[in-house]
Order: structure tokens, then C-alpha cells, then sequence
């Protein structure tokens, strides 16, 4: 299981310190890109994921929660960008947005906002390495879990086994020290935490506290 903080609940005016908190003991670094279109927030550019790159090494999984994401793949897979996922709900052409992500020799998510079916994965998870469940509705950190996701996150699992299938379940959205081993044991491989993690006093110590929660 890996720790993925997301850096929204990070503090933005001193986000190289916030990030140097975490960067032992996190395993992805998780980065949310918001265009104001796809979700009612607007976030962070290539130009913050270039300029972070420079002082860190852990991989950083950018979540593209923007419309067209096609026009700025190649600029995150030259900002820095180790796995790159986008909306299903964003793409047209899913499968020619996969390949693109691929053709840059990075790994290529795809996500699924909480009301969207795994069915219109279906054609899909051959060719992706990972799958983000959003258990929130993208656009702000600190929102509530969707209890009624640990469902889907149990049939994607479920589904990945039949095909013998080896994408990562990534879950997004509403985690915390007390729901993280539920959400592990539905089949989370990638648990991404933002406020959980940076609004507590000691963020590294939190994340200790995750993988504690997890195997008790
Ligand atoms: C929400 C983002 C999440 C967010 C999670 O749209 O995709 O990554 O940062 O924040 P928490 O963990 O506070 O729900
Ligand atoms: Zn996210």
C-alpha cells in the first residue's frame, strides 16, 4: 500500500517546506491541476510541477481535473510528471488520450468521478496502469468520504482479478486515519490524503499514523 499526500491542503506560499515534510515518508507525490471548467477550482500548472521537480525525487502523480487534457500532456510530461491521469468524463477520445500519456513514456491513469459507472472503463483497463476512484466530487480537499464508494472500489478490484489485470487502484477523496483500512481492504493499492495529512500538526508522523491504521 502507498501514501500519496496531495498537495492542495499543502500551504501554497510555502510549498517547497510543506512538501520537504512528507518527502521521507511519502511514496508519490500527489498533485492536483483544477482549470475552473471541469471543476468549480482553479490550482496549479506545469510551471509549479517543473519548479518542484528540481528538489525532489519521489514520483509525482499529477491528477488532471481539467477539460481538454490532450492540449497539456506533453507539457506535465516535460514538466516532470512521473504518472499522468486524466477524467473519463474530460476525454472524448479516451483511448487515444491514454496513448498519448504512454507515447511520453509515462505511466497514464485514467479517474472516474463518484457517479460515473466502471462499466465505461470497460474498454479501457487494458491499457492503463492505474485507476483514481474519486470518492469526493473533485474540486476541494476536506470533503466527507462517499461511503457508497467502497463498493466500486470492491467491484473494480474484483474485475481486475478476472481479467487478470494489473492496473493500481488509486482512491482520492475524504480519507483519514480511521476509514484508510476500509479502504484498503475494498482493494486500494494508492491511498491519496490531503487535508488529513497536511492540516495535522505532523504531517510525517501522519503518515506513519496511515500505515499504522492499516495494519492493526
Ligand atoms: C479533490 C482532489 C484530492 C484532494 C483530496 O478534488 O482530487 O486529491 O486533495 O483532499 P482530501 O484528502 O482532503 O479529501
Ligand atoms: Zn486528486
Amino acid at each position: 500500500m502507498k501514501i500519496a499526500p496531495s498537495i492542495l491542503s499543502a500551504n501554497f506560499a510555502n510549498l517547497l517546506e510543506d512538501v520537504k515534510k512528507i518527502e521521507k515518508d511519502a511514496d508519490l507525490l500527489h498533485i492536483d491541476v483544477m482549470d475552473g471548467h471541469f471543476v468549480p477550482n482553479i490550482t496549479i500548472g506545469p510551471v509549479v510541477v517543473k519548479s518542484l521537480r528540481k528538489f525532489f525525487s519521489l514520483p509525482f502523480d499529477v491528477h488532471l481535473m481539467i477539460e481538454n487534457p490532450d492540449l497539456y500532456i506533453e507539457e506535465f510530461a516535460n514538466s516532470g510528471a512521473d504518472i499522468i491521469t486524466v477524467h473519463q468524463e474530460a476525454c472524448i477520445h479516451l483511448h487515444r488520450t491514454i496513448q498519448k500519456i504512454k507515447g511520453y513514456g509515462k505511466k497514464a491513469g485514467v479517474s472516474l468521478n463518484p457517479a460515473t459507472s466502471l462499466e465505461t472503463l470497460k474498454y479501457i483497463l487494458q491499457d492503463v496502469d492505474m485507476v483514481l476512484i474519486m470518492t469526493v466530487n473533485p474540486g476541494f480537499g476536506g470533503q466527507k468520504f462517499i461511503d457508497s464508494m467502497l463498493k466500486k472500489i470492491e467491484e473494480l478490484n474484483k474485475l481486475r482479478e478476472t481479467l487478470k489485470l494489473d492496473f493500481k487502484i488509486e482512491v482520492d477523496g475524504g480519507i483519514n486515519i480511521h476509514n484508510v483500512k476500509e479502504v484498503v481492504r475494498a482493494g486500494a493499492d494508492i491511498i491519496v490524503a490531503g487535508s488529513a495529512i497536511f492540516d495535522s500538526s505532523n504531517p510525517a508522523q501522519t503518515i506513519k499514523e496511515f500505515r499504522e491504521a492499516i495494519e492493526k
